[in-house]
């Protein structure tokens, strides 16, 4: 935690308590109420964390306002354009660009894990064809501490050091793995001749019979996505990974905690949500009635893929996420595509409404998103589990990064009781 040179004097009747300021390097000052309950008795209320910092990191940093998104200081536009996702799961991982040496170690190291235990094969024929594939992800990536236990004693860095390269390796397989149990095909083992992102394409898209040949273009694109989605501060995935870890659970059931709370429609299951919106509206004479279900206080519909709980000016990432779908589409000549059609006037009516601007509402990374990857071929129910696979790094990064903090406490929160004070049993003759 840094020095404090600042407190806050928080008042309560007659009495004053100081709280320390903390300074950050960027982004608003923290008031340390750590003791606050201890001296005042007293407890803070603040469902959804929005103006709670849990932890210290020096990881990411958003600044809403702006549209900004660093990972270690570095821009994520720049990280879109000039880099690539396994650069990026390093600099995360370890604080900085690697060297030319360090990148082919790291990436060789990576590709070397990129196998299952064979024996883990059985869990996917367990699950019903029609399963989600973030149901089976969920599953096997916390049944992989059944199968690597030389990896799962957080106390031993080394150990800590094969579980992330296990996880970044692997979750790619068992993803693609997911899918192709679900549309009845063979699994495809990984090829350590082909990158992260191209190897992926293939073992969701190769089969037996025929070659596969991995369109570099596409490839590209699919490395983008994952950059897209590598970490991103403490959002409620990333803050469930670090409060199970908290407990000092193993490192594949933490990450299948994050899986768990990725899928949900307000999170990672947005691009899904996102694309299956925008093919009910159908085509832009639709809009309109979409935008006043959207801005009806009695209707629960939202536009999906819009709002963010921290930008408050546009998502940086959906800028990047724009360009590829344009770039994507054209490539495979997908001309008049009517969900991008419906996308972009959606856009632009929604900006163009006073109720989506007062309320600081703009299109995030999802969407766009769902567009490029129906393009390049995966189903809605593949969205989710993509998104989980690139973000996989960033929630190891936090676990690393907690882990290594000497501040670290088991989490948990307090609450603000409503219920019934004591009161005694009644017989169940008599109730
Ligand atoms: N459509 C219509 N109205 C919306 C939308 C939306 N997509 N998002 C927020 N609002 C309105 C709310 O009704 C609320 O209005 P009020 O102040 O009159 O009550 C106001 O904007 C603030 O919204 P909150 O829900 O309080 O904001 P919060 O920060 O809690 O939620 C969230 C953020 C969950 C992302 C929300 O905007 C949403 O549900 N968006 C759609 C789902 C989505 O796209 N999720 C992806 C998030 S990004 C990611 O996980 C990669």
């Amino acid at each position: 935690m840094s020095d404090t040179s600042k407190n806050a004097t928080l008042r309560i009747g007659d009495s004053s308590y100081e709280l320390p300021i903390h300074s950050p390097t960027a982004g608003p000052d923290v008031i340390d109420i750590r003791k606050l309950y201890g001296q005042a008795g007293v407890f803070t209320y603040d469902p959804g964390f929005t103006s709670t910092a849990a932890c210290d990191s020096t990881i990411t940093f958003i600044d809403g306002d702006k549209g900004e998104l660093l990972h270690r200081g570095y821009p994520i536009d720049q990280l879109a354009a000039k880099s690539h996702y396994l650069e990026v799961c390093y600099l995360l991982l370890y604080g900085e660009l690697p060297s030319a040496a360090k990148l082919e170690e790291f990436e060789t190291t990576i590709t070397h894990h990129t196998m299952i235990h064979e024996q883990m094969h059985n869990f996917f024929r367990g699950f019903r064809r029609d399963a989600h594939p973030m149901a089976t992800m969920v599953g096997v990536v916390g049944a992989m501490a059944a199968f690597y236990h030389d990896s799962t004693d957080i106390n031993d860095p080394r150990q800590r050091e094969v579980a992330s390269h296990r996880l970044i390796a692997k979750v790619p397989t068992i993803a693609a793995m997911a899918y192709k149990y679900s549309i009845g095909q063979p699994f495809v083992y990984p090829r350590n001749d082909l990158d992260y992102a191209a190897n992926f394409l293939h073992m969701c898209f190769a089969v037996p019979a025929e070659e596969y040949v991995v369109d570099p273009i596409l490839a590209r694109a699919m490395d983008r996505i994952f950059t897209l989605h590598a970490d991103h501060e403490q959002n409620a995935s990333t803050s469930t990974v670090r409060l199970a870890s908290s407990s000092g659970a193993n490192p594949f059931a933490c990450i299948a905690a994050g899986i768990a709370c990725l899928w949900g429609p307000a999170h990672g299951g947005a691009n899904q949500a996102c694309l299956e919106m925008l093919k009910e509206i159908g085509s832009p004479e639709n809009i309109p009635e979409y935008i006043a279900r959207a801005k009806d206080k009695d209707d629960p519909f939202r536009l999906m893929g819009f709002g963010h709980r921290v930008y408050k000016n546009f998502d940086p990432r959906a800028t990047v996420m724009k360009q590829s779908a344009d770039e994507v589409l054209d490539l495979l000549g997908v001309e008049n595509n009517p969900v991008l059609a419906t996308a972009k006037e959606l856009e632009k009516a929604a900006l163009a409404d006073p109720y989506f601007s007062e309320k600081k509402l703009f299109p995030n990374v999802d969407f766009y998103s769902g567009i490029i990857l129906e393009a390049m071929g995966f189903p809605t129910a593949m969205f989710t589990p993509i998104f989980a696979l690139s973000r996989t790094v960033g929630w190891i990064s936090q676990w690393k990064e907690q882990l290594a903090d000497p501040q670290m406490k088991i989490g948990r929160p307090r609450q603000l009781y409503r219920g019934e004070t004591t009161r005694d049993y009644v017989d169940i003759e008599n109730r």
